[in-house]
């Protein structure tokens, strides 16, 4: 018993660590991070005559263990190629290619302009042939042939083939896929040459895909017999406050020569804090014998008195569970595998929306691209962690990881923070949006690439459906309903728990592709008031808007007249700037097939209680899809976001903090009171909050107190204003009391520059990052809200300058650069330290003519 509790708190020590860190090693089974000392080269002409058709026939075949339905593809005879390939031989001289640590972003380094690359794709240099380099160390134990050395990628974007020691191992070309190959058979003693090569083609994707092996890469050591791949599944079939059924089946896989009879044991303990009480539950030991090559699953239940359920916040707790398999041999341990879960229900009701454990859950979703701005797509902790925190902040519970598989650590911090998740697959089928879209790998490979992907996030608590599609091409047509009844059943067999969606921006009721999956995703056309002729067609479904608004605008900027309505498109007279390339920040503007916030809660409303919610497009800004200046000479990333691509949360971000935080007294007014050019002229006030009454004072002289207009409308309205330099109050009510304030005041000539960062002690593992953020002054320390000045930025001490941004689409500054302009006011520095650097380090902000400011941040 001591020694289980032992080995439970090393696991629960590897889910609080950050997540590229190695696991800690339990009895049986080590995994270790693969991450560092590679070395990298991009080609833009083929350095090696090899292609992904020359390599398929080697590379299909591991696409086996998830064909069901499909064909299995046949081992191909003869030599693999690649084999006389420089790359790949152990004697290759790589002294001149770059060094690098994973994960590993190629094109985020820029510069923009990027011959081939479209503004859809963020004009970085995503395309090219990449061959990353590593020694790997085997020891005799590795090598003794009671162990199975396995390679675990949890994404290399994409076409990617693996030699060890110039053996091709095998590959997986979706650069969205998680997988693993088996390096046993060509490990030596001693050192192993790794050798992986990546192809990205132009038109890959509708957005900025990212380059290179931009997730966590593992080293799995483990008995020849042990839980396979992804070898777990938990299910909670019946879940209430005194009991829940957890059901647990075990995939026991033997690569070993001969049959193996194995003990499985799985207990269970509630994950605490960090700290972890006794198990809660075992589910009892069982025998199985399991053939050489083969394997078994071995199932069972067990009941959870008074289970800890997992719900989002802030109405439940997001509890976890952790269950820990361990199978035996003789007494001896071949392999200890954990399994982190919840226990809840979800009930998909189509007269109520989502229920969690019961309760109705309104989804208050956004929608996400997988790319972190400045440091691109190349999974980091601390990003994707910021980003979560402040959608949290704004009120966010629900994800839709649009449109592709996420990085499995993104799931971790949704499972523990409480977000629930949609779970996205594909952005098309057998027809492709781009020339070089996934249709070129559908035929081959969407059944193996969906089964992997099920199984892979099947056990996060925070998945509550599955999406198969986003806005697939012909939804009136045959074809994509076949393709979608095909995916869905695969979807169920995998996972009989949860329900299946397509985002449907096209499909009309009588159509047959929502007749042929589970959830009604309605994407725009819901606004439209779509909603009630679904609900007629399909009583029986839940409905939601899978992707609602597209509203777009840039950080700080407006223009006038401002429209008098709520929702206008962004090329109307007062929406935006196209010289600049700035859209109106009053919030209100959209390309076309969308809708402002305002109008998107007004149909939400008027579908009430059945519609289960929405996820706005998008939650932050991503690189590419600069719509609508996508062209040449056009922007570098997207305008959609709630919050800029720094970080920087629009002025939109509060009317959403207003309708989904009703109980936090806030108000915020916009735009800015800076317009020395406006004296006198109507520059109107607009104030969002979920208050029930708000008044606006300029100078004293009081606007009126205005009553909220109506259900479901989160903004207060002063039209008719005029500007006078000074002050402006609002001051939202709610019962006749004072609920919340702000206050903006005019800004004199810009002073100096005030410096801030979101974390003053980091740690300092070279991975860990610190937001510094940089505000332009005037002399009183008010926010210049038009300057650009060009900040500077330098770092003395054991810190290092990552990128820097400001959340303006038009700059073309590369981002690493040290040098950026301010934009409406702010500016923004990542850093980080040197991998094992402790002590202070102080990050300086220059720029002519102001004060300069800095900070110091502490690495652990
Ligand atoms: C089976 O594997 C063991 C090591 O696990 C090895 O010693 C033995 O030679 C193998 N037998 C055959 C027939 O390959
Ligand atoms: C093994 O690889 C390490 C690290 O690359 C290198 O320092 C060492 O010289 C190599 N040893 C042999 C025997 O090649
Ligand atoms: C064990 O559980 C899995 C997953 O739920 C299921 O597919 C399989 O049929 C079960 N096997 C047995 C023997 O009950
Ligand atoms: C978490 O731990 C802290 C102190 O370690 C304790 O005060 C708190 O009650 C714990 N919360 C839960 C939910 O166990
Ligand atoms: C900075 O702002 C000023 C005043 O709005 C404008 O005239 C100038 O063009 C801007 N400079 C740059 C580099 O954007």
């Amino acid at each position: 018993m001591i020694v289980l509790v032992h080995l439970v708190l090393l696991a629960l020590v590897s889910w609080a660590a950050a997540a590229a860190a190695a696991a800690a090693p339990t009895p049986g089974r080590v995994q270790t991070s693969l991450n560092e000392g590679w070395k990298f080269a991009r080609f833009t002409n083929n350095p090696d005559s090899l292609s992904y058709n020359t390599l398929k026939p080697w590379i299909l075949p591991l696409a086996n263990p998830f064909i069901v339905t499909g064909t299995k593809y046949p081992s191909p005879s003869g030599s693999a190629p690649g084999a006389n390939v420089q790359q790949v031989q152990s004697s290759f001289n790589d002294n001149t290619w770059q060094e690098v640590d994973l994960p590993h972003d190629w094109a985020i380094a820029g510069p923009f302009g990027a011959p081939g690359i479209s503004g859809g794709m963020g004009r970085l240099p995503t395309n090219g042939i990449g061959w990353y380099r590593k020694t790997l160390v085997a020891t005799a134990d590795d090598v003794s042939g009671t162990k199975s050395i396995f390679l675990d990628v949890d994404g290399a974007m994409s076409y990617a083939a693996v030699w060890l020691n110039g053996n091709l191992v095998g590959g997986w070309p979706w650069g969205y896929a998680s997988w693993r190959l088996d390096l046993t058979r060509h490990l030596r003693a001693g050192n192993n040459t790794l050798a992986i090569r990546l192809e990205s083609a132009v038109e890959n994707s509708r957005w900025y895909p990212g380059a290179g092996i931009y997730r966590n890469l593992w080293l799995v050591k483990v008995d020849k017999t042990h839980v396979g791949q992804w070898g777990t599944q938990i299910t909670t079939p019946q879940v209430s406050a005194s009991s829940a059924t957890v059901n647990l089946a075990v995939q026991v896989e033997n690569l070993g020569n001969a049959t193996r009879e194995v003990e499985v044991t799985t207990r269970i303990y509630p994950v605490n804090n960090g700290t972890t009480a006794e198990a809660v539950a075992t589910v009892k030991a069982a025998t199985i014998s399991v053939p050489a090559g083969e394997k078994r699953s071995v199932n069972g239940s067990v009941a959870v008195a008074n289970p800890r359920l997992w719900g989002p916040p802030p109405s439940q707790t997001p509890n976890l569970y952790l269950a820990v398999t361990t199978l035996t041999s003789g007494g001896t341990v071949l392999d200890t595998y954990t399994t982190r879960f919840g226990i809840r229900s979800i009930t998909y009701s189509p007269s109520q929306g989502l229920l969690i454990n019961s309760q109705r859950v309104y989804v208050q979703g956004t929608c996400n691209h997988h790319d972190q701005g400045a440091i691109g797509a190349a999974y980091n902790h601390r990003a994707t962690q910021r980003q979560l925190e402040i959608l949290r902040d704004m009120g966010t519970n629900a994800l839709r990881t649009s449109h592709n598989p996420p990085a499995p650590e993104l799931l971790e911090l949704a499972d523990e923070m409480g977000f629930i998740v949609l779970d996205e697959a594909f952005d098309c089928w057998s027809v492709g949006k781009t020339t070089n879209d996934y249709h070129l790998l559908y035929p081959e490979w969407h059944e193996a690439d969906l089964r992997a992907f099920v199984r892979r996030d099947r056990n996060h608590a925070s998945v509550i459906a599955w999406s198969i599609g986003n806005e697939v091409a012909n939804q009136e047509a045959a074809l994509p309903a076949r393709e979608a009844t095909e995916l869905q059943n695969i979807v169920h067999a995998e996972d009989p728990t949860r329900q299946v969606t397509s985002a449907m921006n096209a499909a009309a009721p009588e159509h047959a592709l929502p007749a042929a999956v589970d959830i009604i995703g309605l994407n725009y056309q819901g606004e439209y008031g779509n909603y009630a002729a679904f609900r007629q067609k399909f009583p029986n479904k839940m409905i939601w808007g899978s992707e609602t608004a597209s509203c777009i605008s840039s950080r700080g900027t407006y223009y006038f007249p401002v429209h008098s309505g709520n929702n206008n498109r962004w090329n109307t007279a007062g929406s935006s700037d196209a010289n600049a390339r700035y859209i109106s920040a009053y919030e209100m503007a959209n390309p076309g097939w969308g809708n402002s916030p305002d109008a998107v809660f007004l149909a939400q409303e008027r579908f009430q209680p059945w519609v289960a919610g929405e996820f706005v497009w998008t939650g932050f800004d991503y690189i590419g899809e600069p719509t609508p200046w996508g062209g040449n000479g056009g922007s570098r990333s997207s305008y959609f976001g709630i919050v800029d691509l720094a970080g920087f949360p629009k002025d939109r971000f509060y009317i959403y903090q207003a309708r989904w935080r009703p109980d936090k007294p806030m108000v915020h007014l916009l735009p800015h009171w800076t317009w020395p050019e406006r004296v006198g002229q109507v520059t109107p006030i607009h104030v969002f909050s979920g208050a029930d009454e708000v008044e606006v004072w300029i100078n004293g002289a009081s606007q009126g107190r205005k009553k909220k207009p109506g259900n479901g409308i989160y903004r207060f309205r002063w039209d008719e204003v005029k500007y006078a330099a000074g002050e402006v109050v609002a001051v939202g009510y709610k019962g006749g009391k004072e609920w919340g304030r702000d206050v903006k005041k005019t800004a004199g000539t810009a002073a100096a520059l005030a410096v801030t960062v979101d974390r003053a002690v980091i740690d300092g593992d070279g991975k860990d990052l610190a937001y510094v953020r940089v505000e332009v002054v005037d002399d009183k320390g008010i926010i210049a809200p038009r300057a650009n000045n060009t900040v500077t930025f330098s770092v003395a001490g054991p810190g290092k300058l990552v990128a820097t941004d400001n959340g303006d689409p038009t700059d073309m500054t590369a981002f690493p650069s040290s040098s950026r302009k301010a934009f409406s006011g702010l500016a923004l520095a990542i850093v980080k330290t040197e991998k094992g650097a402790k002590g202070q380090f102080t990050v300086t902000a220059r720029a002519d003519g102001l004060k300069q400011g800095q900070v110091v941040i502490t690495a652990a």
